[in-house]
């Protein structure tokens, strides 16, 4: 099996002001603009920009954030703003070879025959002749068709008879196409990550999972590190995302204080002159890994791009402290699938009752 260690480059002229470091974007002097590079050769930034929800406002704040220097963008399928974050792109007049897009297949569309004209009509909304990145949206696979949630009459989802190995092998062949450049899965289990392995021939470049001050998964990270996956953190505020506490896939620990209201996190900042979330989101970045918030308003993508600086190892070991294996996105109930098997942030997930 291939083991990549994914190296990083950091772009900054305050901390290595060396004429072999370019600015890629323009940051300020007190934050850097680390890169990563993937089990491709790719280079994905460490800072990026979610879109899922505010369909209306995506187009305008995608080329907003692009303008203000983000150059890493997430996107789904299933999220249904491709069309919008494809105008984005276009309005933002950045050269789309500088953008690192990414895009999420959907459960429905996991049929090996089904595959690449679901990358087509991507592309075709995104207005791009090829993405960075595919991923798997989630390992359970859903009844092949237009319906994006097949259910049955009970309404229970009803599965496909393919399996997401199929459609690995499937995402492997478009890559072939050049249409995409490098694939990936979100919210595989560790046991679901091996069987990709011992199954197919791509080592996976990014495995997007929902990691955050609560739910820091040490040593599954670990293990993706030493296999050479890349992780880019979902949901990289924890709880921040009104979306948790309205649908039931988290209802009690939803409710927990936010992660960004922990008392160390503001002390920490202090020290930084930083706030809060950016100090949630620096600790990502200092782990290695790549974030992903979400946000419509311009004071706080400013504010998040000014997230990538040096954390010293004694306020990282102060933040690990808030591990509280808390997980709020678990539709496993939903898309009847146990998802997230053998990790951590799962106990009580149960028929009638969600944590
Ligand atoms: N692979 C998957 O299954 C999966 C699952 C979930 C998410 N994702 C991806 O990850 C992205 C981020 O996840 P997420 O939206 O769940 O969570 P998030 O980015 O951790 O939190 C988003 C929330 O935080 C707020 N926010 C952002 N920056 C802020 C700041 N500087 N100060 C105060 N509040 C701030 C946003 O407010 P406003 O919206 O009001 O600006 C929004 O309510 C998504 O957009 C999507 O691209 C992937």
């Amino acid at each position: 099996m291939a083991s990549f260690a994914a190296s990083v480059v950091r772009n900054s002229v305050f901390r290595t002001p060396s004429s072999a470091f370019r600015r890629v974007s323009s940051r300020t002097l007190t934050t850097r603009a680390t890169s990563y590079t993937l089990n491709t050769g790719a280079k994905i930034p460490a800072l990026g920009f979610g879109t899922f929800q505010d369909p209306d406002s995506q187009e305008e704040t995608v080329s907003r954030a692009l303008k203000k220097g983000m150059r890493l963008i997430d996107t789904a399928r299933v999220y249904d703003v491709e069309e919008q974050v494809g105008r984005g792109i276009k309005k933002s007049g950045i050269p789309r070879e500088d953008i690192f897009l990414g895009t999420k297949l959907w459960c429905s569309d996991y049929h090996p025959e089904d595959v690449e004209r679901a990358v087509d009509d991507s592309l075709r909304d995104l207005d791009t002749p090829y993405v960075d990145l595919l991923l798997m949206h989630y390992p359970c696979t859903f009844k092949r068709g237009p319906d994006r949630f097949p259910r049955d009459a009970e309404g229970r989802i009803v599965h496909g008879e393919t399996t997401f190995v199929d459609t690995w092998k499937a995402m492997e062949k478009v890559t072939r196409t050049g249409k995409v450049k490098a694939i990936g899965v979100s919210n595989f289990s560790m046991g679901e990550i091996k069987t990709l392995l011992d199954e197919a021939s791509t080592v996976p470049a990014v495995h997007q999972m929902e990691v955050h001050p609560y739910l820091q998964q040490k040593e599954f990270n670990q293990w993706l590190q030493n296999l050479g996956i890349h992780v880019v953190q979902f949901s990289p505020l924890g709880n921040m995302n009104d979306f948790y506490r309205q649908t039931g896939w988290s209802k009690e620990i939803s409710h927990m204080m936010r992660v960004i209201d922990q008392p160390v996190l503001k002390e920490i900042g202090e020290k930084y002159n930083k706030s809060p979330v950016q100090v949630v989101l620096a600790w990502g970045i200092n782990s290695g890994r790549s974030v992903i918030p979400k946000s419509v308003v311009d004071w706080q993508i400013e504010q998040n791009l000014e997230a990538d600086f040096e954390l010293q190892t004694e306020n990282m070991a102060r933040i690990a402290t808030l591990d509280a294996k808390a997980r709020f996105n678990d539709p496993s109930l939903d898309y009847e699938w146990r998802l997230y098997s053998d990790l951590e942030g799962i106990d009580g997930t149960m028929r009638g009752k969600t944590h």
